[in-house]
């Protein structure tokens, strides 16, 4: 069953690979999202300092019944955030307001701040300032594993040559359609974890013919091809949704895509838009 498989990051920690992503669900429905996400089985939460849910996600975690032990909570340092002092105060923030001894990943949102995702400023300093904050809070016992998010490879490489500690994940955004394979590899080769955000393209593929058709074929759903995609690809999958029906569809994905299909997945075109979504910076790389 998909929601008991693991990846183990470097260090030794057990990353389930099937989690609940909650951007865009409220503070105040999150909690209940997440108690019904456990219910169905899913162990592990993607929440970010930036999705303002953090303390509905924590709620849902202490009341959710199942040991905390047990349960895997990722949040995001927020990208705004490039110096030491402030990313300090900002971890112990997130465990505060999750209401957690600990954080099981905490992970570096972008390696630019939003308002300038499209700069030529990589923020190479301001990001080891961040980093070491991560370092620091692992080493104190508050985060079990830290990573960033959204990195290309010379951000990547800044940490990996500059830094104490390497990146132990990458999240990033990868779907059917619109699939980093040049980044992934570099991750591999680095022995980084890589997370797939966005895994049904924030719900923009859902009508796509020829991902449906597939689909059809196996008799699935097209959120479950894409799930099972990102998965057969050897990375973790976030798939977002706050409807429970959907939460048990999305985690039952224990079938296998042919290689030839994979093939024919992996040369589907990038979607060129994001509809609605496509404001936000993440979504205009494309
Ligand atoms: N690091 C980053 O910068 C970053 C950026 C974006 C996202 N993320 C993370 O990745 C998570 C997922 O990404 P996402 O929220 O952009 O989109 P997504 O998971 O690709 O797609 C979510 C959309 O698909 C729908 N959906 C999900 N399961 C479905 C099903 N079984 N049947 C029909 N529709 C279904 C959802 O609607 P319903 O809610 O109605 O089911 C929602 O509209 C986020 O929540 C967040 O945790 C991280």
């Amino acid at each position: 069953m998909m929601l008991k498989e693991t990846l183990t990051l470097s260090k030794g920690v057990e990353m389930p690979k099937l989690a609940l992503g909650t951007w865009m669900i409220d503070d105040d429905k999150v909690a209940e999202a997440v108690k019904a996400a456990v219910k169905i089985g899913y162990r592990h939460i993607d929440t970010a300092q930036a999705y303002g849910n953090e303390r509905g996600v924590g709620q849902g975690i202490r009341d959710c019944g199942v040991a905390r032990g047990q349960l895997f909570v990722q949040t995001k340092l927020a990208a705004e955030i490039k110096d030491l002092d402030g990313a300090r105060a900002a971890i112990d923030g997130s465990l505060e307001t999750l209401g957690l001894d600990y954080i099981d990943l905490m992970v570096i949102h972008s390696p630019k701040p939003w308002m300038e995702f499209s700069g030529e400023d990589r923020f190479f300093e301001g990001n080891l300032a961040a980093w070491t904050a991560l370092e620091e809070a692992m080493e104190a016992g508050k985060i079990r594993a830290i990573g960033v998010s959204n990195f290309d490879e010379a951000d990547l490489a800044n940490l990996i040559d500059n830094a104490r500690v390497k990146p132990m994940i990458n999240q990033v955004l990868a779907h059917i359609a619109n699939t980093p394979f040049a980044l992934i590899d570099y991750c591999k080769a680095n022995g980084i974890a890589v997370e797939a955000y966005s895994p049904i393209a924030h719900g923009k593929i859902l009508d796509h013919p020829g991902i449906a058709e597939m689909a059809a074929k196996y008799g699935v759903s097209v959120p479950q091809l894409c799930i099972r995609y990102v998965l057969e690809l050897g990375l973790a999958a976030l798939p977002k949704t706050a409807n429970p029906a959907h939460m048990a569809s999305n985690a039952e994905v224990d079938f296998e895509i042919s290689a030839e299909d994979m093939a024919a997945l992996k040369a589907i075109e990038t979607i060129s838009d994001y509809g609605d979504a496509s404001v936000f910076p993440v979504y205009q790389k494309v």
